[in-house]
This record gives C-alpha cells, sequence and structure tokens, in this order.
C-alpha cells in the first residue's frame, strides 16, 4: 500500500519512532500539540542522527533529515498515511481523543500503532471510527536503538491489521513480538515488573545496597540478556535443556515464588532510601550526562550486534 508514515506526538518517543522509519527510507510527517515541539523537533533529531553516524549505525543525517516534515494539523500528517504511530502522553482520555480524532482520517488500509506503555488499546478504541485498525505498538526508548515492539491487538482489531503492522516493523529494521491477547503492562513491563518487585524487596529486608542489586544485573544477567532471552538461558544452563533444569532447579523457583505471595506498594519511605542511594552515586544535575551515556553505550552495542549478525 502507497503512503508515508505520520507520527502523532513528538515528544521522547515519537522522536525516536520518526528515526524509525525514516531512517528505514519512508517519508514520515509529524505532528505534535505543542508549538515549542514542533519548533525545535528537527533540531532535536539532527542532534541524534549526527550521534548514530558517529557510531556508523546511519549513513547519510542529512537524507534521512529531508524525508521529514514537520506538520501544524493533525489532518496534515495524517491524511494519505498508511501507518500511523500515536505516541502522546500515557492517560486514558488523551489517548482517547486523539483516537477518536484520528479514526475518521484514516485512508481505506491505513494502520494505528499506540506507543502505549502497558494500557490496553480497548481502554481508548472502543467507540473510534475504523476502531477494527486500531492496535498497540509498544516500543522501547530509544526505538532506533532497541529494536523489539510490543503488536498488541485489541479484540476488535482486523487480523489483517496486526499482520500489517507485523510485516511493516520488521521491513523498518524493527523486531516485533505478538502478544497475541491483551494484559495489561504486555509482556515486556510484566517481565521488568517481576525483576523490580525483587529488586525493591531485597533492598527494603537489607539484602544488598542497591548498587549491588544493580551490579547483578549489569555484570551478570543481562550480560546474557542482549543477546538471548530466559528460556533459552536455562536451556543452555543445564546438561539435558530445559526439562534437565526445570527438575534440578524447579524446587528453588517454586519456593521464591511461594515466598512472595504478598504484593505490596512501593512505600514513600522506601523510595526515598533508594533515591538517597542513587542520588548520592548520581546527582539529579548529573542525570541528563548519564543518559547520553547510556545512549552511546547502546548504540556501541547495536554497533556490535549489527557486525555479529552480518557474519
Ligand atoms: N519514555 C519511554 O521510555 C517510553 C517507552 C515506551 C513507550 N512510551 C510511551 O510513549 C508515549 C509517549 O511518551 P513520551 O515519553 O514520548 O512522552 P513525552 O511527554 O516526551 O511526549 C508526549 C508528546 O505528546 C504531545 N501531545 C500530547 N497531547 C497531544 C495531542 N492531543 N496531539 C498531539 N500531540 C500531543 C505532547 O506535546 C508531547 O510532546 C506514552 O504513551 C508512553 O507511555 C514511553
Amino acid at each position: 500500500m502507497a503512503g508515508h508514515i505520520a507520527i502523532v506526538g513528538a515528544g521522547l518517543v515519537g522522536g525516536g519512532w520518526t528515526i524509525v522509519f525514516a531512517r528505514a527510507g519512508e517519508q514520515v510527517r509529524v505532528f505534535d500539540a505543542a508549538r515549542g515541539v514542533r519548533d525545535d523537533f528537527l533540531a532535536v533529531v539532527s542532534q541524534q542522527l549526527d550521534d548514530l553516524k558517529a557510531y556508523d549505525l546511519v549513513d547519510d543525517p542529512a537524507a534521512i533529515l529531508a524525508r521529514i516534515t514537520v506538520c501544524d494539523s493533525l489532518g496534515e500528517a495524517v491524511t494519505g498515511a498508511r501507518f500511523i504511530q500515536e505516541s502522546v502522553l500515557e492517560e486514558i482520555p488523551v489517548k482517547q481523543q486523539i483516537s477518536a480524532a484520528i479514526g475518521p482520517l484514516l485512508d481505506d488500509g491505513a494502520i494505528v500503532g499506540s506507543s502505549t506503555s502497558g494500557i490496553p488499546g480497548s481502554a481508548f478504541t472502543e467507540d473510534v471510527t475504523n476502531r477494527e485498525r486500531f492496535l498497540v505498538t509498544h516500543p522501547v526508548n530509544p526505538p532506533y536503538l532497541v529494536p523489539v515492539v510490543e503488536v498488541v491487538p485489541a479484540p476488535w482489531t482486523d487480523p489483517g491489521a496486526v499482520d500489517g503492522a507485523m510485516a511493516l516493523m520488521a521491513e523498518v529494521g524493527q523486531s516485533p513480538v505478538l502478544v497475541r491477547r491483551e494484559i495489561e503492562g504486555f509482556i515486556l513491563n510484566r517481565l521488568q515488573g517481576v525483576l523490580l518487585r525483587e529488586a525493591w524487596d531485597l533492598f527494603e529486608a537489607g539484602y544488598a545496597s542497591a548498587e549491588d542489586i544493580d551490579k547483578t544485573v549489569s555484570e551478570g544477567l543481562g550480560l546474557r540478556w542482549s543477546f538471548m532471552g530466559p528460556f533459552e538461558t536455562i536451556d543452555l544452563n543445564a546438561p539435558g535443556g530445559v526439562a534437565d533444569y526445570a527438575e534440578r532447579l524447579g524446587p528453588l523457583y517454586h519456593a521464591i515464588q511461594k515466598s512472595r505471595t504478598d504484593p505490596r506498594q512501593w512505600s514513600p519511605e522506601l523510595i526515598a532510601k533508594v533515591d538517597d542511594e542513587r542520588r548520592q552515586a548520581l546527582a539529579m544535575g548529573g542525570l541528563a550526562g548519564r543518559r547520553n551515556w547510556r545512549d552511546r553505550r547502546l548504540m556501541a552495542l547495536a554497533a556490535h550486534k549489527a557486525e555479529q549478525d552480518s557474519q
């Protein structure tokens, strides 16, 4: 199907999506409700493209930039698009309002993906025109460095729209994952939620510092996780594969699960303690610089993975 890609909501995530699509050769039309965001948009993207160029992750930043048009209205961005990526604020009424505005503008066959981090699409697309063409396409930040995208249909999403979104994401170099039916938090944030639950609980009970809990991931589990998931990890960690692993260590994991039967909110006192430790390690003023450092590490990792995959 012909047509461009529309980005609606051009903050952190909308900007990242713009790079994903324009880098893949697509014409991209961008709309944000905030004038200031629209005015600064191309300068922000240009800086990110220069950083990517430094790691050989893009060839020609100027050519990519030339494929991006910032629009002054929603209609200008969405009309004629074959795919619309919505990335407005994570609030149901805001998502409802923008989905209702996009629905009547859709060309035949156009698909709308929402970047929502964990709200099922059915919470904001039920009464929308063309609701069978809406689904969730949840990225990880920044999507041009972290390729996974969770594709999550609502109960009324047309299977053709699911196939179309999966195919487009693969075409533009992302790694789509199909979440067959809706669940709060989808897969990624549910996995992260389990890990965070343990991290907060272990810290609260004084078993280790926040730094040492972080190090267990950055110097341990996380090294494998950049190229294999939990099932493949355990499949390789017992001589007889996953079934052997389950026989040897299943009882341990069952005991751990039984010890966590009381879900609790993170208390303000607990948050303050972790915050104290983090702010001693990294003052508030250093957060932006450290985010840049993280993105450069991710770029180096993406370049390494691209090189390994091509061998
Ligand atoms: N930040 C992350 O790490 C991350 C990761 C994955 C998904 N997401 C999801 O992506 C979405 C956007 O998050 P973000 O971090 O980019 O937020 P953000 O605040 O940086 O950007 C949101 C943008 O939406 C614009 N906006 C609000 N209402 C609008 C409207 N009606 N029409 C057009 N533009 C509108 C705002 O002006 C703002 O620029 C959220 O649903 C969020 O949960 C965020």
